[in-house]
């Protein structure tokens, strides 16, 4: 029997509150029917990062208002749904709190089905849903918030192969941006400085190269930036146009390059396990610089996989992927009830060691 299922997602782990739905029939394609993110950069502004109390209190003022844009724009109702999926970590307490009492809330009043996603999971299957790819697929999440290669082997099963010890490389090329007083989000604004410069006329360390396995760092780099950057005060008694752009550039380099050879890295280990069909993918905002995706892409292709980065809409935080993370848990009869809780931290690995960094936006695993 054909089975069409229609999931509404939530999402608040971190600094964007969202809601979604997500309808599949069988193994076709998913379609997103609405996605609705409202963001807080603009509240967390003035404090140079994401103020977790802040945070969850904009989620609980912002949570309803998105389900019921989510549901208006799908030109659906709760009665429509079939579950309601919601992230129950790892990310900001507060916020992974909000979001589930609200879908208890729902899921007490509709009697509909809830399900727990892992946020992380919902990045690292949203190849499938945009691209409709077969397990096992290599996945690396770069983002504020995330950095980790993983293999991607079903649903809720993953292998973890590495990644950072400490900062996520989003969180470096903001604390970057800020340490040469460039706009937040620092990303963007690093790769537009970057394009003008020199990235040989600075050394940059290359963090963990010399050491085998697939685990990165990145704070390193951010003091290596503040070392180089006064220095140059110190000499000219200030920063030039040209001086930020090379700064910018060193930096990205090397961010660039210890991507790609951990990248490789992953790469080899996923590759011999003979995969029938090679796919690796990337998600997170960082993937949405050229420079990286360029490289990560030249090394996919290399290695003979197909590359697939998703629309940033989809890699950055949203609620389709939890929608979608949450809708194949369902098919396969996962269900969690009023007992389901909050996981500030919540590994896709279980089996893997835990990573070391916490960062500005919470837990990474
Ligand atoms: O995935 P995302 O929206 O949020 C989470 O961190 O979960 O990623 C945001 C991060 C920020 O740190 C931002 O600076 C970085 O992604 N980012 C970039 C670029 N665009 C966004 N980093 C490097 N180059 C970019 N073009
Ligand atoms: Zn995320």
């Amino acid at each position: 029997m054909v089975q069409t299922l229609t999931v509404l997602g939530l999402e608040s782990s971190c600094d964007d509150t969202a809601a979604a739905v997500v309808r599949q029939t069988d193994f076709e394609p998913a379609e997103i029917l609405s996605s609705i993110v409202h963001g807080q950069t603009e509240l967390h502004s003035a404090f140079g990062g994401v103020v977790p109390e802040i945070a969850a209190r904009a989620h609980t003022e912002k949570l309803d208002i998105c389900v019921k844009q989510a549901l208006d724009t799908a030109g659906l109702s709760l009665r429509d749904m079939d579950a309601i999926a919601v992230t129950a970590g790892p990310g900001l307490i507060g916020g992974v709190m909000s979001g589930v009492m609200c879908a208890k809330g729902l899921s007490a009043a509709s009697g509909l089905p809830l399900i727990g996603v892992n946020h992380l999971a919902g990045h690292a299957l949203t190849p499938r849903l945009t691209d409709k790819i077969a397990f096992p697929y290599l996945m690396l999440l770069v983002s504020g918030g995330h950095c980790q290669y993983l293999i991607a082997r079903g649903p809720e099963e993953f292998t973890r192969l590495g990644g950072t010890i400490d900062d996520a490389p989003g969180e470096a090329f903001d604390k970057t941006a800020r340490l040469l007083g460039l706009p937040q989000p620092g990303g963007p604004s690093v790769e537009v400085e970057a394009r003008a410069g020199n990235p040989n006329r600075f050394h940059f360390p290359r963090p963990l190269l010399d050491r085998p396995g697939c685990d990165l760092s990145f704070s390193g780099l951010k003091t290596a930036l503040l070392r180089l950057r006064d220095l140059v005060v110190l000499e000219k008694g200030g920063l030039m146009r040209s001086d930020r752009a090379d700064l910018c550039a060193g930096f990205q380099q090397a961010v660039v390059e210890t991507l790609s050879e951990k990248t490789r890295r992953a790469i080899a280990l996923y590759m011999a396990e003979s995969p029938p069909e090679p796919v690796i993918a990337v998600a997170g905002g960082v993937a949405a610089n050229f420079a990286i995706r360029a490289r990560l892409e030249t090394v996919a292709v290399e290695s003979g996989a197909k590359f697939i980065a998703p629309p940033l809409s989809l890699c950055t935080d949203n609620a389709a992927m939890i929608a979608f993370a949450g809708l194949e848990r369902f098919r396969r009869g996962a269900r969690d009830g009023m007992e389901l809780s909050a996981r500030p931290r919540w590994p896709l690995d279980q089996n893997s060691p835990s990573i070391l960094g916490g960062g500005k936006k919470g837990a990474k695993a």
